[in-house]
């Protein structure tokens, strides 16, 4: 049995693999630690919370005192720190929030596990596994090979080069004291209860209430794409079988344009709608429910500054080693995330709040001028 502390559990990624880990090992026992900053919501794991399958504490990375008593009252074994600003544009505008979570925060919890396990009471089996992104290694030109865990690391924006401190760090804590740590970097996530500043979630709100889809300059950047429960799994490989020093790549293997994925997105929400007259009195303003085509809400605006063109993963380490393979295919887990919000719909109001608002009417002014 394994006592896991799983930090930023409430927000997408962690809330994912808070629902998987109750059902795949629900005689473990779950402590989430989250700050409850804009991304982080309760509601997306409250079910949990009700049903005992785990403790919530509200609380920063940063603090070390915190960190000290929930290892030790806790006896947690397993950290999985998924933790962190998440959100490429907010770095641009602030970049200094972002290096006091992911590198300050994640310094002070690798300190604070250091100090913990190496107490002889201390468990016997210690894990603790950083959750990081492919973004560390820059960006590639469409003929380029995937990044494997040997490509140098070339970050181009604030929250990638905060995410590669943070796993220089990690890694220091591995060499330096023998922290037994892993690491995965893994592609763009998508799926139930991601934020609405990410481009899926964005686009499938905004034509539910006819907003624009704002392409960044020509849309062609590439993304792979990764179905957030693939992605938990890939975790829990990890957690199972890796020796600690190693990290792990963990890809979707998909190589479609921005503008594709959001084509494809269109055409399902579209689609619901046919399938589904009540959708149109739900959402009187989107572009469907006005005998429209979803699609012609895409509008291309400024593009971000610094963009990676093109990220892909060469997954095969995990593959060979792991045996993983992602499960779910682009069109399929799309479908299956237009129909989560379209069922979801009081998740998404309730996270969608006046600060989130007026950011993006600041962020979308600011990129069409
Ligand atoms: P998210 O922004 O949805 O959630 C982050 C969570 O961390 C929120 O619940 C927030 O409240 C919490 N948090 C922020 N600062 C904190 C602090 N100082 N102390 C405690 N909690 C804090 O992010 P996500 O998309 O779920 O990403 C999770 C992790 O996966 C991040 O480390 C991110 O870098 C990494 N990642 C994400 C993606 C992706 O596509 N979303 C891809 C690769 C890697
Ligand atoms: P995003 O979801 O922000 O993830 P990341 O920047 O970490 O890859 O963006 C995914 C891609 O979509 C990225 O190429 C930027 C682009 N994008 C848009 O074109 N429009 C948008 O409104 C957003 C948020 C992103």
């Amino acid at each position: 049995m394994k006592r896991l502390l799983v930090t930023g559990g409430a927000g997408f990624i962690g809330a994912n693999f808070c629902h998987y880990w109750a059902t795949t090992h629900a005689s473990d026992r779950l402590v989430v630690l989250d700050a409850l900053t804009y991304a982080g919501h309760l509601a997306s794991i409250a079910t949990l919370e009700a049903g005992g399958a785990l403790r919530f504490v509200h609380g920063d990375i940063g603090d070390g005192a915190l960190v000290t008593t929930l290892l030790e009252e806790e006896r947690i074994d397993t950290i999985v720190n998924f933790a962190a600003e998440s959100h490429v544009d907010r770095s641009i505008e602030d970049p200094a929030s972002f290096l006091k979570t992911n590198v300050l925060g994640c310094q002070a919890l690798l300190e604070a596990a250091r100090v913990a396990w190496q107490k002889p009471d201390a468990p016997s089996s210690r894990r603790f596994h950083h959750v990081s992104t492919d973004e560390v290694y820059g960006s590639l030109s469409p003929a380029e090979a995937g990044f494997t865990e040997r490509t140098p690391y070339a970050p181009n924006s604030p929250y990638a080069a905060s995410k590669a401190a943070a796993d220089h760090l990690v890694r220091a804590y591995s060499s330096t004291y023998g922290l037994p740590s892993t690491i995965s970097n893994c592609s763009n996530n998508y799926g139930p209860y991601q934020f609405p500043e990410k481009l899926l979630p964005l686009c499938i709100l905004n034509m539910l209430e006819g907003r624009v889809l704002p392409i960044y300059g020509d849309g062609l950047q590439i993304r792979d794409w990764l179905h957030v429960s693939d992605h938990c799994r890939a975790i829990d490989l990890i957690l199972q079988d890796s020796a600690p020093g190693e990290t792990w790549n963990v890809g979707g293997s998909t190589q479609d344009p921005n503008i594709a994925v959001v084509g494809m997105l269109c055409d399902l929400v579209d689609a619901a709608f046919t399938a589904q007259p009540g959708l149109a009195m739900r959402f009187p303003g989107s572009a469907a429910a006005r005998g429209k085509a979803s699609r012609s809400l895409m509008q291309h605006v400024r593009d971000r500054p610094g963009h990676d063109r093109r990220y892909a993963v060469d997954s095969g380490k995990i593959r060979q080693r792991l045996k993983f393979v992602a499960a779910t295919d682009l069109a399929a887990g799309l479908a299956q995330t237009v129909r989560w919000y379209l069922d979801n719909e009081s998740w998404w109001r309730s996270v969608a709040s006046g600060e989130y608002r007026q950011w993006y009417a600041r962020q979308y002014a600011a990129a069409r001028k």
